[in-house]
């Protein structure tokens, strides 16, 4: 008894001390209802091992605005734990040395990450220019080139999907006629840019595509095919409603979920909404590649670790890594997202349509040559590029530029930004 009574008065006179545990604070856009539905299977796999989540999300489709705060924070000194990343950007970070010193790395290699990832995918994901240590995770692949149909409205309209642009250019006059608003789309620059490479894909083929926007070859990009990529640009943008400036992307897919619009084209991400508002394909909706010679637009979702003196942050990044590399988290967690496994040995079964669609796809186009990295969404050029290149392809889609003079103008900004 005398021993308990000692053992409550030193409990109740020690300091309060909080117990060390994994901490992460990450930073993401994944804020739109499926987004937020799939963040959170990551968030209760790690409270359920123990840690605790600091969440740091910007708004805004893309990306584009989380970029700008993870920089400022960076140049400030003060990176969250962890963020959300595209392909070459995991480079740049780590050249300019703000990436933690590959300690999920041990992770990797316990894990065997180099035997459940495509080789491809794995390098991306190496600091040392693609060749050393681990220093992010993968969780996805996204497909870009989609397009995202209302069943009813195509349906009542006579209407099947699109195999060629002028069969969806004709698909789209129909709706117009008929009163119905053809193409949802939400008019910000990272938008345009995400249509534009799908029509640059289907338009001008895989090796048009490589050309000009991987490796931003100057006469590729002032090319005759290039104005033909703007002037279906042009033909898209009349299909759009006079709402569509500014337009956010999950607005734009609510659209067409609830049959104001006939489709829209975009990531897989907007199946992430269909499937937060209880849809399904080939019930309710269709999705479908847009039109190219088996080409396949890929971007991948990563998470990359900063460096921090914090043992219980350095935890943190450890058990995030672990988590995300998960092979159930990779199956429950795209089922929510829209997007397949990074991991290969994950079954389909699970999946809808769509997904088993894309998981074929992406082997035929990478047998074939159309496996192409999306540069709207980060994975073929660094921020910089992209923002020139996303600039040109808005400012045409805004105004009356002429194919001709945003042809050009690509060229110019890319040489501008060399
Ligand atoms: C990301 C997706 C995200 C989308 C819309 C893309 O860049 O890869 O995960 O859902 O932007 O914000």
């Amino acid at each position: 008894m005398k021993k308990v009574l000692i053992a409550l008065i030193v409990f109740a006179l020690a300091p309060s001390i909080s117990l060390a545990g994994p901490k992460i604070e990450v930073l993401h856009w994944w804020t739109s209802g499926g987004e937020a539905a799939a963040l959170k299977v990551l968030k209760d796999d790690f409270a359920a091992n123990g840690g605790e989540w600091l969440d740091m999300p910007v708004t805004g489709g893309g990306g584009d605005a989380a970029n700008v705060t993870l920089k400022a924070r960076i140049v400030a000194g003060d990176p969250p734990s962890a963020s959300q990343i595209k392909g070459p950007t995991i480079q740049e970070y780590d050249q300019e040395g703000v990436v933690a010193p590959y300690n999920i790395d041990a992770i990797a290699q316990s894990e065997g990450w180099d035997n459940l990832l495509d080789p491809m995918i794995a390098a991306v994901h190496k600091c040392q220019n693609n060749s050393g240590p681990y220093c992010a995770a993968p969780v996805n692949i996204h497909r870009i080139d989609w397009i995202w149909a209302n069943k009813e409205v195509f349906d009542n309209n006579g209407l099947s999907i699109p195999t060629t642009w002028d069969e969806l250019n004709a698909a789209a006059d129909t709706l117009k006629a008929a009163g119905i608003i053809p193409f949802a789309h939400g008019g910000q620059p990272w938008q345009d840019a995400t249509v534009f490479e799908a029509v640059a894909l289907g338009i001008g083929g895989n090796n048009y595509y490589k050309n000009c926007y991987v490796k931003l070859d100057e006469n590729c990009l002032r090319s005759e095919t290039t104005v033909k990529v703007f002037d279906q640009m042009r033909k898209l943008a009349n299909y759009t409603d006079p709402g569509s400036p500014g337009r956010d992307w999950n607005v734009a897919t609510g659209m067409v979920i609830e049959g104001k619009a006939g489709f829209q084209i975009m990531g897989d991400w907007a199946k992430g909404e269909f499937t937060a508002a209880g849809k399904e394909p080939g019930v309710d909706y269709y999705c479908a590649s847009t039109p190219s010679n088996n080409g396949y637009l890929y971007n991948v979702d990563s998470f990359i670790f900063y460096k921090t003196s914090d043992p219980d942050k350095q935890a943190g990044q450890k058990l995030l890594a672990k988590l995300m590399m998960g092979k159930n988290f990779q199956k429950v967690f795209n089922l929510y997202k829209g997007s397949i496994p990074a991991r290969l040995d994950v079954p389909m079964d699970e999946f809808d349509d769509c997904a088993k669609k894309s998981n074929a796809d992406i082997k035929t186009a990478g047998a074939s040559g159309g496996l192409v990295p999306s540069f709207a969404h980060g994975m073929a050029q660094g921020n910089t590029m992209k923002s020139a290149l996303q600039d040109v392809v808005t400012e045409h889609f805004n105004s009356s530029m002429s194919s001709v003079d945003a042809a050009n103008a690509l060229a110019d900004a890319v040489l501008a930004n060399m």
